[in-house]
């Protein structure tokens, strides 16, 4: 069989993470967004939190979408271009392609090195399957490429990495990607639920130490990375749970008074003080399906595993 893998660059801009640091430190209240996890040792990082036992959400999603895919490939039916913004390892999607017949694969990340690997390991296992590889920033926009075909489309977003943006950048995403699967477009998205405090701090603490490893190696990356004289010791990982905000908060906290330098400025942090570095929000099922009718999305069906941590939802445009 035939293997076709096409690849259409978009040169998405990268942030430099010096000018992030300034912007982020500059703050009263200190931050850096969490993009900047995602170097080679961040993303080594994140693939071990992901086989961490208290890190629940990737095994039981993978459960769900197998468990379901027949189910999932009868109600979007076959012969849809699937599209997969952020799609890294592309992993998950490998458990719906055989059911689902897609008329083309377009897996969609930042990293173009990455996106090329994933896409020909891809192109190996599912020699039948068209692959048009699109390395852009979806954050920004979902560009589809002319020569892919022209089929009903369906959006993968596992991962709950909806939980990463606010409400308020996950409406307007939901939103670009509705505009994007028109007309007749489905969504198919993995969203974190709303549990027990005890569940979720662990998912963020794992015994194991691996979060915390891949938090403060953002600090590691600022040392590395730019010019300021950051030494990791000097900081521990804290994860929690904001009931009220709904969501993890993940924070890098300065165990002494103490003065980073970068680009001649000064910037003091006092013992204790945080900066925050990623917000991940869980939504009860009303509430995600509320936010989604707001984007113009509305359910088909969705599904839970028994305990109900985690949630699969098939949306229609
Ligand atoms: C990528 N994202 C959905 C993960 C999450 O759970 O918010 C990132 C992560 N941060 C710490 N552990 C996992």
């Amino acid at each position: 069989m035939s293997k076709t893998i096409t690849f259409h660059d978009y040169q998405p801009q990268i942030e430099s993470l010096k000018n992030a640091v300034i912007a982020g430190l500059s703050k009263t209240a200190k931050s850096i967004p969490p993009k900047y996890f995602y170097d080679e040792r961040g993303s080594k990082l994140f693939s071990e939190i992901c086989e961490q036992p208290e890190y629940y959400p990737p095994m039981i999603e993978r459960t769900i979408l197998s468990n379901n895919s027949d189910e999932i490939a009868y109600l979007t039916g076959t012969d849809r271009l699937v599209l997969e913004p952020g799609a890294g390892s592309a992993t998950k999607i490998r458990l719906l392609l055989e059911p689902l017949q897609p008329s083309a694969y377009l897996p969609m990340d930042i990293s173009c090195e990455y996106l090329r690997y994933s896409a020909a390991e891809i192109v190996d296992d599912f020699p039948w399957l068209p692959v048009h590889a699109v390395c852009v920033d979806f954050t920004h926009s979902i560009p589809l490429p002319e020569a892919a075909p022209d089929s009903h489309k369906l959006a993968f977003f596992p991962g709950s990495s909806i939980g990463n943006f606010t409400p308020h950048d996950a409406r307007a995403f939901l939103d670009m990607v509705r505009k994007t699967i028109n007309p007749g477009g489905m969504l198919l998205i993995g969203v974190d639920t709303k549990k027990p405090t005890g569940i979720l701090n662990a998912a963020y603490n794992d015994a194991a130490g691996i979060t915390a490893a891949f938090n403060l190696n953002l600090l590691h990356r600022i040392r590395d990375e730019t010019e300021a004289d950051c030494n990791p010791e000097n900081f521990e990982h804290q994860a929690f749970y904001n009931q009220q905000l709904g969501r993890i908060e993940m924070h890098l906290i300065s165990r002494c008074r103490q003065t980073l330098h970068l680009n001649g400025d000064e910037f003091l942090l006092d013992e204790g003080e945080s900066i925050h570095t990623e917000n991940s929000y869980k939504y009860s099922p009303e509430e995600f399906i509320a936010l989604a009718n707001k984007a113009g999305l509305h359910l088909v069906q969705h599904w839970l595993d028994e305990e109900a941590l985690f949630a699969v939802y098939l949306l229609k445009s």
